[in-house]
């Protein structure tokens, strides 16, 4: 038996993060589950961080809310199943954080990589799939939306998380896999299983 990986999937609202976590998560037959959101708890710190109402939330409350959410996902959902040798698939997880709060909010990403990996308690994902998609294709499919408090964010927000995105996979090339999420959906599933299962060895 392979050993159970931690495998997210990353990439900007819209590109198809949830469609392939669990196209994925289902192939593998892996325990398919996401930040925030991920847990009882973490549903609760969902809803405060997805609120429109939410306009005066601090950017540091926002950070740490991510971070508990991530906490009680890696106690309660993560770390079980990995220990139960099942294979785990996240849309989303720390490299959001250090993208969207690190780079769209502006906080760097030195803390923030500290708090979250505090919170993972230093198991941090074995694989990266990073989604693809051009920003001009991304506002097409976002017009047609009920908008959530991240995503009434202009532009400007979301060409530094792209940017923030680009820096962390450069930064770490060994755990990231790129993948053109422009392809039609099931291109872009057979692009993600071919990549992933030649990573795990089968
Ligand atoms: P989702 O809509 O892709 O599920 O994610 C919810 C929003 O939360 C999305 O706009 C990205 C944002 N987010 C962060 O800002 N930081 C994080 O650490 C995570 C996990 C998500």
């Amino acid at each position: 038996m392979t050993t159970a990986s931690y495998i997210v999937l990353e990439g900007l609202e819209g590109c198809g993060k949830s469609t392939h976590t669990k196209r994925l998560g289902e192939h593998l037959n892996a325990v398919i589950t996401r930040e925030p959101g991920g847990t009882r708890i973490g549903s609760l710190l969902r809803a405060i961080l997805a609120d429109t109402e939410n306009t005066d939330l601090d950017r540091r409350t926002e950070a740490l809310l991510m971070a508990a959410d991530r906490a009680q996902h890696m106690a309660e959902v993560i770390q079980p199943a990995l220990a139960r040798g099942q294979h785990v698939v996240s849309d989303r997880s720390i490299y959001s954080t250090l993208a969207y709060q690190g780079y769209g909010r502006q906080l760097g990403t030195e803390d923030l990589l500290s708090i979250s990996t505090w919170a993972l308690n230093n198991r941090l994902p074995d694989m990266v799939i990073y989604i693809d998609v051009p920003t001009d294709i991304l506002n097409e499919r976002l017009a047609k939306r009920d908008l959530d408090r991240f995503e009434r964010e202009g532009a400007e927000f979301f060409a530094r998380i792209a940017q923030g995105f680009t820096e962390l996979r450069s930064a770490d090339p060994q755990r990231w896999i790129v993948i053109d999420g422009t392809m039609s959906k099931d291109d872009v599933e057979a692009a993600i299983r071919t990549a992933v299962l030649d990573r795990l060895g089968e």
